[in-house]
């Protein structure tokens, strides 16, 4: 039998490490109230003020505003004047904090505390007993998707993503059909559609809140050739109809993804594409310790992305599956041909262009 020795500096320096967390877990809930409340891109408009201006100027109540920036001062995010009681956001951390931001605002993923938060106690549950936390528990996760989702979209989809497939733009232009699988609240298929009128999209989603969405955009946009329909992935196949097919962050949720994977394959005609859009990370935990989002990523599929496959007694795959089980369930769907992508502006996601020959 052998003996652990404690280290005392270990533990010490341990101490010191949970004391930050206790610190930045609170502090990341008061930033989702900053975000939720407008309060940083108030702040950012605003020269150095009073709580009582700020509050004045967001249209909230300065008691409630005082107590927040002590949070945000002693967080060292925002900046105080003890002579004139001023607050400030410096501009290099509004560039993180503000919605002017665009994908590079950070403040608006610390929402997920608060809506993770919301399901702890079935999570619990779930450790217990197994199963899973349906979707149903979620009542705000395509609002949630869509604003985080649509940054990225709006910043990437059309410039940078859509010409990372060789030859696609000229075909998109001439005019092919395109459907989106998991297509959320449907903003990347009604982009497109803008960008390409002679071609044809579907999206589709077993959400119908998500699917309805989709709709509205699109008639808001004046958009003819963008169609949503709710459906079950998993019960896609045959016969061949598509040319490009696309999912955003929708296969490691799945319930079934190998079924999916194989349907999106078969709905492919054979010199089709299909576009994966899926989280970055390595398939083993030990890889994944360099990982920038590491204990975020691993904690919204724990609470979400797994949970809700295994309330559908799926597969649990994970938000981290990575890339080497990627390549292997592309492989396996009949993608004999896969290369992987990064695009400019997302730092978050692979991007698998795979082919069947
Ligand atoms: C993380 S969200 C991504 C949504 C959207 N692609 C985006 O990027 O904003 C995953 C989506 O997959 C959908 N989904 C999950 N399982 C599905 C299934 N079996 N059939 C259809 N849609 C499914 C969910 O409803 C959700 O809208």
């Amino acid at each position: 039998m052998t003996t652990q020795q404690l280290d005392e500096a270990k533990q010490r320096a341990f101490t010191v490490k949970m004391t930050g967390i206790l610190n930045y877990g609170h502090l990341a809930l008061m930033i989702s109230i900053g975000h939720r409340t407008a309060l940083f891109d108030t702040m950012a408009e605003l020269v150095p003020s009073t709580s009582q201006e700020i509050a004045d100027a967001a249209g909230l109540k300065e008691r409630y505003v005082r107590e927040w920036l002590g949070a945000m001062v002693t967080g060292r995010i925002v900046e105080y004047d003890r002579e004139t009681e001023h607050y400030s956001l410096p501009l290099e951390h509004a560039a993180s904090v503000t919605r002017g931001a665009g994908p590079g605002n950070l403040a608006s993923w610390t929402q997920f505390v608060g809506f993770l938060a919301a399901v702890e106690d079935p999570i619990i549950e779930s450790f217990r007993n197994g199963g899973g936390v349906p979707y149903s528990s979620y009542p705000k996760f395509q609002e949630m998707a869509a604003e985080q989702n649509n940054r990225v979209f709006d910043a990437t989809l059309i410039q940078r993503t859509v010409p990372l497939v060789q030859g696609l733009v000229d075909r998109l232009e001439e005019g092919i059909d395109v459907a989106d699988v998991g297509c959320g609240s449907g903003h990347a298929i009604n982009l497109m559609a803008k960008a390409f009128p002679n071609s044809r999209f579907t999206g589709y989603d077993f959400s119908e809140e998500g699917v309805q969405a989709g709709q509205e955009e699109a008639s808001a946009m004046g958009l003819t050739n963008a169609t949503f329909e709710a459906k079950d992935a998993a019960t896609l196949g045959g016969p061949a109809q598509f040319d490009f097919i696309t999912t955003f962050d929708a296969i490691h949720d799945q319930a079934f993804p190998g079924r999916v994977l194989r349907g999106i394959a078969d709905s492919l005609r054979s010199d089709g594409v299909y576009l994966c859009v899926d989280v970055r990370a390595d398939s083993d935990v030990a890889n994944n310790l360099d990982h920038p989002m590491g204990p975020f990523m691993y904690t919204i599929s724990t609470m979400h992305c797994m949970t809700v496959s295994l309330a559908l007694d799926g597969e649990g795959l994970g938000t981290m599956w990575g890339e080497q089980k990627a390549l292997e369930m592309l492989a396996e769907a009949g993608f004999s041909s896969v290369s992987v992508e990064n695009v400019e502006g997302d730092f978050m996601n692979n991007y698998y262009v795979a082919r069947k020959s």
